[in-house]
């Protein structure tokens, strides 16, 4: 398959599967068929979710890991939890993960061998010891019970996010992630945090500023995958935010093709790869007809996936009219 298409169908999944965000639908993204056993974890994580209220958990920091208790007075949430555990133990020991989409969870399930775990049944529920030798492992374990934490305090809502990987080193490992816009406009989840993206909301990028070294992608274009990128980790799908860009000025030869970039500048396309991923979480693109004819650019030679506007500051307007947000980027 063509490589672009590869991506558009990873993407497309990836997004899906962010999307629905719940447990039901946590399975590996290219699974091959059915698979009886995730079908029934998932059962239970979804009842656990719905039940969330209804489970008391503590969490005890060790130096090299977690113990932790998590119980139910509701006796049939007892048992599901007692279930739920036991299954994710031997998934554990035999490094069968889950929540492919959630880099955290991927990152569990890649140590699992470093993982040792201790599950005892209490009357309502279980205890757990959680250790490594690891101390990278270690932080994974002390970051997977918070997460654990926070289904419990938060159920489905939490269900559809994603979950960092703790910095191994915070020289080394960056806690930058960038779940919807893959490579481009990255953000540390900040899940406590107040606005948080909001689902309904729409909003012009208005893009004129090219950066001073030319094959670095535009910064409106970088700042429009933030945005999309926190909306991803806030568990929101892409179309829930409507997000539109605006070239024009410096930023107008971006609406070129890839020929005609070329043939312009002598350059490949700096820009072409995000336009496609931005385009791909249904970012519109808009292109100032004014500025084309300033720069002297052929309309016909204009990429797909720009329209051409009569201009910036008409369709600026219209779309603050029309209740979109504006963030320059001048
Ligand atoms: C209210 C909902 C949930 C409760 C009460 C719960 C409870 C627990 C408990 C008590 C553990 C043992 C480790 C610990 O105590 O930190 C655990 C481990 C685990 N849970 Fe859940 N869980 C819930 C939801 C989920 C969901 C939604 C998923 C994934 C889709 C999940 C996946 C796992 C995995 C993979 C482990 C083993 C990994 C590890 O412990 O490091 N859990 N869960």
């Amino acid at each position: 398959m063509h490589r672009s298409r590869v991506t558009v169908v990873a993407l497309l999944i990836a997004l899906a599967v962010v999307a629905l965000g719940s447990p039901s639908h946590a399975d590996p993204p290219q699974g091959k068929g059915p698979d009886p056993a995730l079908r029934a974890d998932q059962a239970v994580f979804h009842f656990l979710l719905e039940h969330h209220k209804d489970i008391q958990r503590t969490v005890k920091k060790l130096d090299n890991g977690v113990e932790t208790l998590t119980e139910s007075d509701q006796p049939e949430v007892a048992k599901k939890i007692q279930e739920h555990v036991a299954a994710m133990h031997q998934r554990v020991k035999d490094g069968k993960g889950l929540r492919f989409w959630d880099e955290l969870f991927v990152a569990i399930f890649k140590n699992h061998a470093k993982i040792a775990m201790t599950v005892e049944k209490t009357e309502k529920g279980v205890r757990v010891k959680e250790t490594s030798d690891d101390p990278f492992t270690v932080k994974l374990i002390q970051a997977h019970a918070e997460v654990v934490s926070r289904f419990v305090k938060y159920g489905f809502d939490e269900a559809r996010k994603v979950h960092a990987v703790p910095a191994a080193d915070p020289e080394t490992k960056s806690r930058f992630i960038s779940p919807v816009i893959k490579g481009y406009g990255p953000v540390v989840p900040m899940p406590d945090t107040e606005e948080l993206p909001k689902k309904g909301t729409k909003v012009v990028f208005d893009v004129a500023a090219v950066n001073k070294d030319p094959a670095k992608p535009l910064p409106g274009l970088e700042r429009a995958a933030v945005l999309l990128n926190l909306a991803g980790v806030a568990g929101l799908k892409p179309g829930d935010i409507e997000v539109t860009v605006i070239l024009h000025s410096d930023a107008t030869s971006a609406a070129l093709d890839d020929d005609a970039y070329r043939t312009l500048t002598g350059k490949d396309h700096p820009h072409a790869e995000l336009m496609e991923r931005l385009k791909e979480a249904g970012v519109k693109f808009l292109v100032c007809g004014q500025s084309l004819e300033r720069k002297k650019l052929d309309v016909k030679k204009v990429r797909a996936e720009v329209k051409v506007a009569a201009s910036a500051v008409s369709a600026v307007i219209n779309l603050q009219a029309r209740g979109f947000a504006f963030v320059p980027a001048h």
